[in-house]
């Protein structure tokens, strides 16, 4: 299938803008109406957290939703504990190394029983690499987004991107976020302000 190149947005340089009502402090909380609701009466609304990644994600399903974007390997909660402090450590010593990981959770209240279901349903990271040049600032990179199949275009992975976006922004020593996408997917990008620089990836496997 061919797809069209998207335009390229802002190549004259001009800063991104990021929405006004960006959440100040994670956890944040909020609700999207849900797909299954009747048309004929009020959306009936579902609610989702915004929050870093944290120890025990494993078991809310966050090694099956990274599946659905590439290859786990053994993955499993111990291991996931283990690398989350590792990077929690990396990031404590020096912001320019570590990767900061967001997720949204979806949480379902079971009115009859009254418990609550939680799982983990988008993700995506951002980490800096420290440059010599201009002037020793930092570049962010954008990595390793995915929203669960029944979680699409309902924006959550805009809000996760943006999130990370508005704090790389904060840190006033961060000139440019990059990320590699496939072609079909520049078009989701381009809708949080990238654009598409004419650049190709390339890679040698180890
Ligand atoms: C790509 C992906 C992360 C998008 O997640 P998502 O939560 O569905 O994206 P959002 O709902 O936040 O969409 C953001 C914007 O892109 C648009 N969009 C979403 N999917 C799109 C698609 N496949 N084609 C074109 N536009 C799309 C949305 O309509 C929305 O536009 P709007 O801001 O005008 O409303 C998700 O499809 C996914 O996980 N895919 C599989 C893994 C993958 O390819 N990850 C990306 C690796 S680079």
């Amino acid at each position: 299938m061919m797809v069209a190149p998207v335009a390229p947005v802002g190549l004259s340089g001009s800063p991104l803008q990021l929405p006004a009502d960006l959440p100040q402090q994670l956890p944040f909380r909020f609700e999207v109406a849900s797909p299954e609701s009747n048309p004929d009466s009020a959306p009936a609304r579902e609610t989702f957290v915004l929050r870093p990644l944290q120890k025990g994600d494993f078991a809310l399903g966050f090694g099956a939703l990274l599946a659905q974007l590439s290859d786990v390997g053994d993955l499993d909660g111990a291991k996931f504990d283990e690398i989350l402090e590792r990077n929690e450590a990396s990031l404590q010593r020096n912001d320019a190394w570590g990767v900061r990981t967001l997720v949204v959770v979806h949480e379902v209240e079971h009115q009859e029983n009254g418990t609550e279901n939680r799982k983990i349903v988008c993700s995506a990271s951002l980490l800096f690499e420290q440059k010599f040049l201009r002037g020793g600032k930092k570049v962010g990179h954008v990595e390793d987004v995915v929203c669960d199949q029944n979680y699409r275009k309902r924006g959550l992975a805009k809000r996760v991107i943006q999130q990370l976006l508005g704090e790389a922004k904060q840190k006033k020593d961060v000139y440019k976020v990059i990320l590699d996408c496939t072609e079909a997917n520049s078009a989701v990008y381009a809708k949080m302000g990238f654009f598409v620089t004419g650049e190709v990836q390339m890679r040698v496997n180890l």
